[in-house]
């Protein structure tokens, strides 16, 4: 296809600003779904991301769109519109900075009854950055609550347009689209790329196919991948036969290349997506470029936790299960990990807590696990004052000995929040460590603030107390910048003197009270009395902060039975062996799993 006639775009909005409806509104229009086979989302292929209403994984379709309006020498001539999708979750700011990296242009998809939201807006300011041109599109214009007057002047203000360029559109019933579409063609610059020079093409996704094996979504920048030819990876200098090459328009359609501009899936039949990473540059195996395109970066785990099957004897089939999920999930790091509290289990690096959330979904929907995850941790390094280094995924592998220094992630968070609550807000903000950075009115009665925030306290059910702190209408976003050292500790907690790894946590000094206060009252109430006294305790190092006392008692199940017959002792003794069974000894004291399950669920 001449690149003239092709235009990249993606959508930016946040969830449930009706996305999805429009991407389906779009391919119905450009008649690459009929209407009856139309399914709802097309776009959207997991059950979970269906279910949750998210989007995990990007993918791009490809929608032949003949304009009405705009240049003449454009109406009527057929172009190519490449709609990206982007991931909407702040775990997932690397694909979507990828994704909008393959386009010329983005849409602003905004809901008219809501206005702008803090994700959103972090990702227009990436777009931004990526030197995109923006659409502003106001959404469900339909509804009897939409504020498109309101809405749009909010917009034009946060871009800096005209209030009137901002279009109205109704995804669900259509009214709007074909026009957006004519926009597209008009507004979006066609790609540009060097036809003649080596290939250069860059992974946007990378999704793992049981059939196929992995299948990479791909922008051609310069030059042309052919069928059957062979080609490299830049990071790794790995080389693959292109065994597939070809468009998404809406099922896959094989082609015998793609050129400059051009957006598409390409197969090798490597079965691990670390073979094929996003933000990695494809080029030809023989004389292929020697200048990757920009931007490549290594998946970092930001946040661990420890996961360990309920039933240790499921230990097996959480390594297998996890072994499939690093197939499709190129951020995906585990290793096994022995608790003494929890069994065998792994401990897991995750993008953030909805990554977490989704992986840990997954082995319980999917693979029918029963699982316990420890609390989540990010990642400390610790400077000691001989100058070595330990990096600390888990709390309980924390140096003893003279400590130099403590590291902590940190993040650059945007909260937008009605006017009414900027102070709940601050104040929050405030009580985690936030340092302001700054505060914007996007309209007069919405605040846009911005926050550094240690990483460690977002984690901490940050997302939870901010929504309910302004009755659910903040919203979030962040992303990583660095670090800071900062005065951090390790608190254990013990129990008959015996540590519990389970329960160790990294936390600031002067919240290190408050934390080992909490998680000894909280076990004191799970553990059962035992034949003696059991002490509960937390402390940082040597130096005990809290503590609380299990009284003994004396369960003598033969009590009862004094001078009864000696089947009926043997029963119950018998009995009394089996319910030991799930019982997890810590030291000399039993402790019922379920007790460390309880203590460990966040309520
Ligand atoms: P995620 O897939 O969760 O990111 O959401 P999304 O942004 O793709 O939103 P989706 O398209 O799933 O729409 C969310 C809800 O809004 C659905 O119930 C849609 O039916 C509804 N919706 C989308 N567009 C419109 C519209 O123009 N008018 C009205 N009234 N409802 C709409």
């Amino acid at each position: 296809t001449d690149p003239a006639l092709i235009r990249n775009f993606c959508i930016i909005a946040h969830i449930d600003h009706g996305k999805s409806t429009l991407a389906d509104r779009m391919l119905q229009l450009t008649g690459v779904v009929e209407q009856r086979q139309m399914r709802a989302q097309y776009l959207d292929r997991m059950d979970i991301e269906r279910e949750r209403g998210i989007t995990i994984k990007s993918q791009a379709v490809r929608l032949p769109w003949a304009p009405v309006r705009g240049e003449d020498g454009a109406v009527g001539r057929t172009h190519i519109l490449n709609l990206i999708d982007t991931p909407g979750h702040v775990d997932f700011t690397y694909e979507v900075s990828r994704s909008l990296a393959a386009c010329e242009g983005a849409i602003l998809l905004v809901d008219a009854a809501q206005g702008i939201e803090a994700q959103t807006l972090a990702n227009l300011y990436l777009a931004l950055e990526n030197d995109l041109t923006i659409i502003p599109v106001l959404n469900k214009i339909d509804l009897p609550a939409a504020q498109p007057e309101k809405y749009a002047a909010e917009l034009a203000h946060i871009i800096g347009c005209d209030a009137a360029d901002v279009l109205k559109v109704s995804a669900k019933t259509g009214q709007g689209v074909e026009e957006l579409l004519d926009e597209c063609v008009r507004q979006i610059p066609a790609p540009v790329g060097n036809p003649d020079g080596p290939a250069r093409a860059m992974i946007f996704d990378s999704v793992y196919d049981s059939y196929r094996g992995v299948v990479t979504y791909v922008r051609v920048v310069d030059g042309q991948l052919s069928k059957r030819e062979r080609i490299a990876m830049m990071s790794t200098k790995a080389s693959h036969e292109l065994l597939e090459i070809g468009v998404i328009s809406p099922e896959p359609k094989a082609a015998d290349g793609l050129g400059v501009g051009e957006v598409g899936y390409l197969i090798t039949g490597v079965k691990d997506v670390r073979q094929s990473k996003v933000g990695d540059t494809i080029t030809s195996a023989s004389k292929g470029a020697v200048e990757p395109l920009g931007g490549y970066k290594d998946p970092k785990p930001m946040v661990f936790s420890g996961l360990y099957p309920i039933d240790g004897s499921d230990y097996p089939l959480l390594r297998d299960a996890l072994d499939k999920l690093l197939l499709n999930d190129a951020a995906l790091v585990y290793e096994p990990e022995t608790s003494a509290a929890l069994g065998f289990g792994f401990r897991v690096g995750f993008l953030g807590l909805l990554h977490l959330e989704i992986i840990r979904e997954r082995l319980e929907r999917e693979f029918n696990l029963d699982l316990i995850a420890t609390a989540p941790n990010v990642v400390y390094r610790v400077v000691m004052e001989d100058g070595t280094e330990h990096v600390v995924t888990n709390p309980s592998e924390f140096p003893e000995g003279k400590i130099a220094e403590v590291h902590e992630p940190m993040v650059r968070a945007t909260v937008l929040t009605p006017n009414d609550f900027v102070g709940a807000v601050m104040e929050l903000c405030q009580s985690r460590r936030g340092n302001m950075q700054g505060m914007d009115y996007l309209s007069e009665d919405r605040v846009e603030l911005r926050y550094t925030l240690p990483l460690a306290e977002i984690v901490f059910d940050f997302f939870d107390a901010l929504k309910s702190k302004t009755r659910g209408y903040a919203s979030l976003d962040y992303e990583p910048t660095g670090e800071q050292s900062a005065a951090l500790v390790k608190v254990d907690v013990l129990l008959h003197g015996e540590k519990v790894d389970a329960f160790s946590a990294i936390v600031h000094k002067d919240k290190a009270y408050h934390y080992g206060v909490q998680m000894a009252s909280k076990l004191r109430e799970l553990i059962p009395r035992q034949q003696f006294e059991v002490p509960i305790q937390a402390a940082i190092g040597a130096r005990v902060i809290a503590r609380e006392t299990v009284r003994a008692i004396r369960k003598d199940v033969l009590a009862k039975c004094y001078g009864g017959d000696i089947s009926r002792k043997r029963k119950l003794l018998e009995k009394q062996k089996e319910g030991k069974k799930r019982m997890k000894m810590v030291g000399r004291v039993e402790v019922p799993q379920e007790a460390f399950i309880a203590a460990l669920s966040t309520d």
